[in-house]
């Protein structure tokens, strides 16, 4: 599989546009962007801010006071939708007040029934682009500054090319996200995902790595890689995710290397092994279960049974003791009985998970369960929401229980959100410790004692390693 690019000429392009559109604004202009679903697009948020910042403009908080809102958009379920409409109803007055510039990006974006109700009903929007030529950004941007047309519209329905280079704004100084890959094959039943992203791509190695060693001497600790279907990278015959993997562990500097999310079915051994060899990649695996009937998990088209998955689920203990476990669990698919749900409950005891991400199966136009039979009552999906929700907030509440007394190797990852006198930390697996201490040891690696759980935090004394 070979991998193409953006041109180096077409990213020179945009950022001949960037200074463009520079010269061209006035000073102190002010973004706000509004990102909804995944890592993923966090992650493109990202680099739309970088161009953004680039070009200019300031990050702000709300909509009052932006002069560009960027509504970063996703699909993944219907009542998505219903929001983003009702945000984009109430920027009609603020539009005018600040002069401001409305763009919608994002996987919905690539849903033409989407586009069609903008067309229709929303006359402010200013420029819309999809999941696929966010580099095209500055070169929009530019058009509707420079030629005040109505609308810029530019949403691809081909795969866009894997592209280097352009800036990204990093949320945090110590961890980043890195999209490993893009799109994904796999057309699970219920997923919106493979027609809005498009087939997986997979970005050079290489590139990958420059990445993080650059991270690294900017003083990011902690890498977070993502993709669709991370376990699924494949820039070339020779080369796959666990390749990747062990080349990212020699990077000096990164200490912590996490990734999201792995496709069950193409969890390899070799995958294992890279895992339990390294001291960096994190002992937290999320594995997305969906259901734990076999007979759902068919109808899915998931490519494992509940056997199969728990057998996995060995096979990963068996060689990482002091592995953890997250998924995703969907609620209510189409002809999902009670003995099915039963299976699911099962699999969540069996497998101990550390968090469960629950939903309630939503109806998804153009995806083969849209016409399946038995689809289920608002009732009977959320009944067994609650139920699944009371199993798994009681395993959640008695692993946190576990910590309580324990001694956890930390990095100081900032000031809580919260509270500024507090800081901030997470565990191995993932947990976030707040404790009283000294600015001077964000950064570092430290000791720290749980003394109390909060269902959500943790709370620790820093150990003192000199008394
Ligand atoms: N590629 C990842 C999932 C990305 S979507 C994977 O395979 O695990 C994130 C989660 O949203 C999914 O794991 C699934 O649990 C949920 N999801 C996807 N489509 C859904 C739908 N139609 N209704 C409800 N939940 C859905
Ligand atoms: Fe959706 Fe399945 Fe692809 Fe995940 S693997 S993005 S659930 S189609
Ligand atoms: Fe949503 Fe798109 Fe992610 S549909 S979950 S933002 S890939």
């Amino acid at each position: 599989m070979s991998i193409t690019k953006v041109s180096d000429e077409e990213i020179k392009k945009q950022y001949e546009y960037m200074e463009k559109v520079k010269e061209l604004s006035s000073k102190g202009l002010k973004y706000c962007i509004n990102t909804m679903g995944c890592k993923l697009n966090e992650a493109d948020s990202e680099k739309i801010s970088g161009m953004l910042e680039e070009m200019g403009y300031e990050k702000c908080d709300s909509f009052e006071e932006a002069n560009l809102v960027v509504f970063n958009t996703c699909s993944i379920r219907e009542n998505a939708e219903e929001k983003v409409f009702g945000k984009l109803g109430e920027l009609k007055n603020l539009k005018e007040k600040n002069n401001m510039i409305i763009c919608f990006a994002g996987c919905m974006s690539q849903e033409p029934h989407v586009i069609e109700k903008i067309q229709k009903s929303y006359p402010h929007v200013d420029i819309i682009f999809g999941t696929h030529n966010i580099y095209k950004f500055p070169e929009m941007l530019f058009e509707k500054i420079s030629k005040q047309p109505k609308r810029v519209v530019d949403v691809w329905n081909i795969d866009g090319e894997i592209y280097e280079g352009l800036p990204v704004k990093r949320e945090s100084k110590t961890q980043a996200s890195i999209i490993i890959m893009n799109g994904c094959n796999n057309f699970c039943s219920y997923c919106i995902v493979p027609y809005v992203r498009g087939r997986e791509r997979s970005r050079a190695p290489e590139d990958i790595i420059f990445e993080a060693q650059e991270l690294a001497k900017d003083g990011c600790k902690e890498i977070l890689l993502l993709g669709q279907n991370v376990n699924s990278y494949k820039p070339r015959e020779d080369y796959n995710f666990a390749n990747l993997l062990a080349d990212l562990d020699k990077v000096d500097g990164i200490d912590i290397i996490r990734f999201t999310s792995p496709h069950p079915k193409d969890f390899k051994d070799d995958v294992i092994d890279v895992i339990a060899n390294s001291k960096k990649i994190s002992k937290v695996i999320h594995l997305p279960l969906q259901s734990g009937s076999s007979r759902v998990l068919k109808l899915m088209n998931r490519g494992y049974t509940k056997e199969q998955y728990l057998d996995l689920v060995d096979r990963i203990r068996k060689k990482i003791p002091n592995v953890y476990f997250t998924t995703d669990i969907i609620v209510g698919f189409p002809g999902e009985t009670e003995e099915d749900f039963e299976d699911t409950l099962d699999v969540v005891r069996k497998v101990d998970f550390e968090q469960v991400f629950m939903f309630i199966y939503s109806l998804r136009h153009g995806t083969r369960a849209e016409n399946m039979e038995g689809h289920l009552s608002e009732e009977v999906k959320s009944e067994r929401f609650n139920r699944l929700k009371t199993l798994s907030d009681k395993m959640t509440e008695e692993g946190m229980n576990k910590y309580v007394g324990t001694i956890q190797h930390v990095l100081v990852e900032g000031e809580s959100k919260t509270n500024k006198d507090v800081l901030t930390a997470r565990t191995d697996s993932n947990k976030i410790v707040n404790f009283e201490g000294d600015k001077s040891l964000i950064g570092k690696e430290i000791e720290v004692k749980i003394i109390s759980q909060h269902v959500w935090y943790l709370k620790g004394e820093v150990i003192d390693k000199d008394f």
